[in-house]
This record gives C-alpha cells, structure tokens and sequence, in this order.
C-alpha cells in the first residue's frame, strides 16, 4: 500500500482497486446502529484545513471518527497560521504531537507534497489549489461503479469550468487508469489540455453518448480575468437544465461534487432529480475516505 495519497497519480488500477472495495465494505458499517469500528483506536488523524470547506472536512471527520481515531480539528482561522505561521513550523507542531496522518486542505498546489516531507505520518491531500483532490475522485468512482455496475467502458463527460478544477484533473487521472472515456466540455476558455481525455466545446453533441456528466461549479473566486461573456451566456451553453438532461440516455446519471451554483451550471430539478447522485456522493465520501485511512493507516483489506 501507498504511504501518501497526494494525487490520483498515485493510484495504479489494483490499488484503486482495493480502496473502491473496501469502501463498499465501509459502507455496509454505515447501515448498521453502531456505525463503529474500533481499527484505529489509539491513532491520531489531524484535519489541517487553509481553505474554506464544509463536505471534505465532515467527512474526513466523520470517517476518522467511525474508525476510532483521535480527530484534531485544526482551521487555518484562529490559529497561529493568521500570525503568519509557515507551514513548514505548523508541520513541525503536528510532528510533535505525534500525528499518524495528516488530512490538508491548501490554496497552494503542491502544499500537501511539501508536507510529506516533513512529517513522519501518512499525508492525504484534500485539495490543493487547482491541482487535485484525489479522494473526490475516489468517491466519485465509487459511486459510479454502485449505480452503473463498473467503470471500465464508461463515457464520462466532466463539464464546466475544467480550468480551475482539482476534481476534475484527478478525476480524469483515476478513471481512465480504471479504464472509462472521459471527455472535458466547455468553453474552450476553460478547457486546458489533459492527456487521456478527449474535448468538445459542444455540451448537446456529447449528452447522447454519456453515461455519466459531471458538473463542476464555476469557480470565480480563482478567476483573475473573463473566461465567459456572462453568468446568462454560460448557463445557456454549458448550464444542465431539464430540457437538456432528456438527452442524455436513460441509464444516465447526473454527478456535482459541490458546492453547487443553482441556476448557473445545474438547475434546481436537474440537482433534486432522480438521476442526480449529489446527495449520494456526500454519503459515498465518509466511505471512501474510511477506506483511504485504513488502508493508508496500515489496515489489511
Ligand atoms: C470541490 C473542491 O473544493 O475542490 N468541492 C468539494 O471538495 N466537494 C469543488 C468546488 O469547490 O467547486
């Protein structure tokens, strides 16, 4: 098993594998009244979060905590990082206080990385600027594989702002090394080149083919200039509404990682539909990510 989890990179096919599967059997936990396994008792996963986040940094939590894990919580704000504490004297603090894995979330790409380097314990990474956010993946992969069957063959169509997106660069690295067709649409403004996917700027052309659209939201707090004409132009191209979403096949499912913008890149019953695995996703993470630390932690599978 890998030590770290900093890209999806890092996965080779067995590996992710393996993770998928026993996020199944975490998942089955969760069922049960007593949602507990005491495998990580005695071992301490900090939650080192520098960015804004309300379902990653639950559901890291809620999965440390369903593994008996010792969880520290530790925000950016009100700690000694708003004195202008680097990263490397935080990493040295975690050092000390003996931590077996570090869950970061960082507005650098490359923060989780540098991380590693400095600290004994497992690091996972939980975002990293625009670069990745491979449990995201993860949880995404899962949760086409438990609606679909598998991943192998899939057409997959990640759509939006691709640019800014961590969620789609990992999740482009993780499906097709488990085999699926990932095509990035959007506005060639927002669309960069990415090995191993194939590109359109039209959504309507690809939605026929698709077994799985992702949507991603438009992420104007990393937008330094113009990518698009308006809010209103974007939504009529690229925006998935009910009239749209009749054109994907029947089996279709409709994926968000979110935080959603309603109205801009999904409309509200588009989301609330049927087809929609949104809240499922939420529910799929806390497994994933207890799959993630207990193998990382050194659990058997
Ligand atoms: C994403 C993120 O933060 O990278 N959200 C998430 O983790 N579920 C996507 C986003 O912010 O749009």
């Amino acid at each position: 098993m890998i030590k770290h989890l900093l890209s999806a990179a890092d996965l080779d096919a067995d590996t992710a594998t393996l993770i998928l599967d026993t996020a199944g059997e975490m998942a089955a936990l969760a069922e049960r009244e007593v949602k507990k396994l005491p495998t990580l008792r005695g071992r301490t996963v900090v939650n080192l979060f520098y960015e804004d986040s309300t379902r990653t940094r639950i559901s890291f939590e809620a999965a440390a905590k369903r593994l008996s894990a010792d969880v520290i919580n530790f925000s950016a704000k009100g700690s000694s990082v708003s004195k202008g504490e680097s990263l490397k004297d935080t990493a040295l603090t975690l050092q000390a206080m003996g931590a077996d894995a570090v869950v970061i979330r960082h507005p650098a790409s490359g923060a989780p990385d540098r991380l590693s380097s400095w600290v004994d314990g497992s690091v996972i990474n939980a975002g990293d600027g625009t670069h990745e956010h491979p449990t995201q993946a993860l949880l995404d992969a899962y949760t086409m594989r438990s609606r679909l069957g598998k991943l192998d063959g899939l057409n997959v169509a990640i759509v939006g702002d691709v640019l800014h997106s961590r969620v789609a660069r990992s999740n482009v690295l993780l499906l097709t090394t488990l085999g699926a067709k990932v095509t990035l649409v959007g506005p060639p403004t927002l669309i960069p080149l990415s090995p191993g996917a194939a590109v359109s700027y039209d959504l309507d052309s690809v939605l026929p083919g698709a077994d799985v659209v992702m949507m991603l939201r438009v992420q104007t707090e990393r937008m330094q200039d113009s990518y698009f004409p308006s809010a209103r132009e974007y939504s009529r191209r690229y925006g998935l509404d009910a009239a749209r979403m009749r054109r994907l096949p029947e089996h279709a499912i409709v994926m968000h990682p979110g935080p959603m913008n309603r109205g801009m890149e999904i409309a509200p019953e588009v989301a609330d539909s049927k087809r929609s695995t949104i809240v499922e996703q939420v529910a799929n993470g806390v497994s994933a990510r207890m799959a993630v630390l207990y193998l990382l932690l050194g659990g058997k599978a």
